[in-house]
């Protein structure tokens, strides 16, 4: 049987992007097709999903859906069209109202939570909830699959449907991308979701008084899934749950660590088309002018010898960039350069450019974000930090391992699941891809980065390295496989 399973996000690459959920929205439909299943995707219509779907037309009117606060007058239809690289059909919710804004999908210009974020979501899992009450007269999924908790409304909606008509419907998993965001919204909006009473409460979408979306996902889901096996692990402690690692023990049995993958079809140095310059774990030359033309464009000092660390990063305090900031006089002291690549957090952003400003030949800064410069960033540096706090899966260090730039990163979630420190027995054992530290705090950045320093001495191992780090592979193959693997027990 081919099972046919509805993805449910809030954004995806190419058509919207923040962060790697929309990488991963991106590229594991692709793979879950490859693999025989027939995988549609929902989105809100934010005007890039729109702007950027082919042959996009309607599918079905939403009426009047039981939301309260919705604005009044405007149409609300289900559309569908295919992304033009891979003819992935998208479903696209048109509801101008709520999501035709330019920038930010979540927050507004000030950096705010938009103030009708419950009902711009809430919407989102409503409409997947009627999919699978065959809302698309022409496709009807055996599993509803939601992502964060923009999508953990979906997996309630689902049960209350089942519970009014008396019958089963789809099966859902819920994949917790990252934990800290939650989607708190204060209780009086709970009247607003038309969710059976009884749905608010501690079995249900209540926390700590208040309502959150995710915490919905955890518990309506038939399946939770997470980005990495050690986040699995994490967020069931107290330290790591966000407040939830109750409910997480509790459902542990249906809980899983499913590690992301890499699209080698976007992030690949021998073909990336965003970058002027290619190369191979055996030809590393091209690497070389990547670096080259970093340095300048970032205007640090030409120096081929320069051993470069590179950021791409949105600027939170889970990112742990403040930590790498305390280490920059360690990157100065040994002659080494940092670009650092990003947006968010303004106290951040502007910590980044002070640090720039006192050190002008060797740390240079650049706010914004830019696919274009992503990849030139990794592709150009010799080392790609990601200092996270916590990480539950990360991807810029699996591109940074395929572009053989290799990851300094903190030992947490998914960095853990992935890289291998240089220490003396990882190199004697062809074992090391990257630098590892075990405790957040500048000793321990400090010394990860003398070993990138110590490493890099000796070029001959660093070569190795670079070589072995390139040759790992993260492609999406076994991941996609441990999902349909899911879909198939609930099945
Ligand atoms: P997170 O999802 O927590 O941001 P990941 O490492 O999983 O972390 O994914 C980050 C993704 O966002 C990567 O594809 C990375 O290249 C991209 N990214 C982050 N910041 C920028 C930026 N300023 N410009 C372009 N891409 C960025
Ligand atoms: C989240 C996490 C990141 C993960 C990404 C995709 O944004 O912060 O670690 O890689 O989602 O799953």
């Amino acid at each position: 049987m081919t099972i046919r399973a509805l993805h449910v996000a809030s954004e995806l690459y190419p058509l919207l992007k923040t962060g790697g959920l929309a990488d991963v929205a991106g590229a594991l439909p692709p793979a879950l097709i490859e693999r025989g299943a027939d995988v549609r995707v929902l989105l809100p219509g934010f005007p890039s999903v729109l702007a950027g779907l082919s042959d996009l037309r309607p599918v079905a009117p939403l009426g009047h859906p039981p939301l309260g606060g919705l604005p009044g007058g405007t149409a609300m239809t289900l559309e569908r069209g295919t992304l033009a690289a891979n003819g992935l059909v998208v479903y696209v919710i048109r509801a101008d109202a709520l999501y035709n804004r330019p920038g930010n999908p979540y927050l507004n210009d000030e950096h705010v939570p938009y103030g009708d974020n419950a009902q711009r979501f809430a919407l989102l899992g409503w409409v997947a909830a009627q999919l699978a009450q065959q809302l698309d007269p022409a496709w009807l999924p055996h599993v509803v699959h939601a992502h964060d908790w923009h999508a953990g409304l979906a997996p309630a909606y689902l049960k209350a449907a089942e519970r009014q008509l008396g019958r089963a419907l789809a099966k859902t998993v819920f994949t917790v991308h990252n934990l800290a965001y939650q989607g708190v919204f204060p209780a009086h909006q709970f009247g607003q979701l038309g969710l059976p009473d009884d749905f608010f409460g501690v079995n249900g979408i209540e926390f700590y008084g208040q309502l959150s979306f995710l915490k919905a996902g955890l518990y309506y889901s038939d399946r939770i899934t997470t980005v990495s096996p050690t986040y699995a692990r994490e967020i069931q402690t107290l330290a790591q749950g966000g407040g939830l690692d109750g409910l997480l023990r509790h459902r542990t049995h249906d809980l899983s660590g499913i590690l992301n993958g890499v699209d080698y079809t976007v992030w690949n140095p021998a073909s990336d088309a965003l970058l002027d310059t290619h190369y191979t774990a055996t030809r590393l030359a091209g690497k070389i002018a990547c670096k080259e033309a970093l340095q300048k464009r970032f205007g640090l000092a030409q120096k081929s010898d320069a051993l470069l660390f590179g950021v791409v990063s949105r600027l939170t305090e889970q990112k742990g960039l403040d930590l790498l900031l305390e280490a920059v006089p360690e990157i100065v002291r040994h002659g080494g350069q940092l670009a650092v690549f990003g947006t968010g957090d303004p106290a951040l952003e502007n910590g980044l450019k002070r640090v720039a400003q006192t050190h002008p030949e060797s740390v240079a800064v650049e706010l914004g974000f830019d696919e274009t410069l992503a990849h030139a960033i990794v592709a150009g540096s010799d080392v790609i930090a990601v200092p996270s706090r916590f990480e539950p899966c990360g991807l810029t260090q699996l591109y940074a391992l395929a572009y053989g730039s290799l990851p300094l990163v903190h030992c947490v979630g998914g960095l853990a699941d992935t890289v291998a420190d240089a220490s003396l027995e990882n190199l004697a054992d062809d074992l090391a891809t990257g630098f590892v530290f075990e405790r957040f705090e500048p000793k321990g950045i400090a010394a990860a980065i003398r070993r990138a320093f110590a490493l890099y001495g000796r070029r001959t191992e660093w070569k190795a390295t670079q070589r072995r780090a390139m040759r790992q592979d993260f492609g999406w193959g076994a991941s996609a496989e441990r999902y349909l693997a899911l879909y198939r027990e609930l099945g």
